[in-house]
């Protein structure tokens, strides 16, 4: 096949990959901005290499014929988590989503292979719009957590080194380890609402402090300039004693303030608050 029909072929793929990459990121946007618990950390993508899909069709005795049908992850998605229990909660994002269509599951979080690789994989149908129409394909989605990212990186390493044939005591040491990412997994689990907490104090903080930052500079070209100069002190004063109730406070104040101006006709909320 020359390099143009690869190319016919991929594009696709391709779009799927960045619309799909494009989705998840806007949802953890949308968690974030709005100062919730994200269950996605990360999301990655990349199209199967056509080496790569030369090497698998050799394996699996894939026919050109049907590549598309039978080779589920020439599209392909990593959503990496900080918790095991945010898995189920990206897979359940998943199936209630209507521009998604769920193929199959397959859950190596709680049934491990053998090589010790753990992941949830959800294989989808996906539909782009190309230059000459519609066109539906299928994607693969690996839901995982930063440790088992952490085991299958290494381990992907290790097979591409030794050509698949990793010698034994590596391999027991590879088991060894995944055995390990468990164990981390189980422990950040049973800490985990209070590395959420702490996490939502930041994100909240920061929402606050852009939100105040972006009020006083819009006041700036319409409020009295020593007024603003002394909100924006009194601001510096309060981000500093690290007090986060002080600075709900003071965002308060300010809407208060912004308010005032609002009632004189004054419109001054155009600014972006991120
Ligand atoms: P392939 O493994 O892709 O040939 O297809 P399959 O039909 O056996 O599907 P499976 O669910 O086993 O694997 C799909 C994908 O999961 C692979 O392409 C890898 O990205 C990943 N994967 C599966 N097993 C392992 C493993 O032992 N180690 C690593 N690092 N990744 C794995
Ligand atoms: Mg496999």
């Amino acid at each position: 096949m020359d390099i143009h029909i690869w190319r016919d072929l991929l594009d696709p793929y391709d779009l799927a990959v960045r619309e799909l990459t494009t989705k998840f990121e806007h949802l953890r946007y949308e968690y974030r901005s709005r100062g919730l618990y994200c269950p996605i950390e990360q999301v990655t993508g990349r199209v199967k290499t056509i080496s790569s899909i030369l090497d698998k069709m050799q394996k699996k005795q894939i026919d050109l014929s049907d590549l598309e049908e039978r080779m589920e992850d020439i599209a392909g998605v990593r959503i990496i988590c900080q918790f095991v229990e945010d898995i189920p909660k990206v897979v359940h994002m998943i199936r209630e989503r209507g521009d998604m269509e769920i193929l199959l599951e397959k859950d190596y979080v709680n049934h491990m292979k053998e090589s010790g690789y753990r992941s949830y994989h959800v294989i989808i149908r996906y539909e782009v719009q190309m230059m000459s129409g519609p066109k539906k394909i299928q994607a693969e989605i690996q839901i995982r957590t930063l440790g088992m990212n952490f085991w299958c990186t290494i381990e992907h390493s290790l097979q591409y080194k030794y050509k698949h044939n990793i010698p034994e005591h590596i391999r027991e040491k590879l088991l060894k380890s995944a055995d390990a990412i468990v164990l981390l997994d189980n422990e950040m689990s049973a800490v985990r609402e209070e590395i959420m907490d702490a996490q939502n104090s930041m994100q909240h903080q920061a929402n606050l402090t852009a939100e105040i930052l972006n009020t006083i500079q819009n006041l700036y070209s319409l409020a009295n300039k020593r007024e603003i100069s002394k909100i924006q002190e009194e601001f510096y004063e309060v981000y500093q004693s690290n007090d986060l109730e002080k600075l709900e406070r003071f965002h308060r104040q300010l809407d208060i303030i912004a308010e005032g101006y609002r009632a004189q006709g004054i419109d001054f909320t155009s600014g972006d608050v991120t």
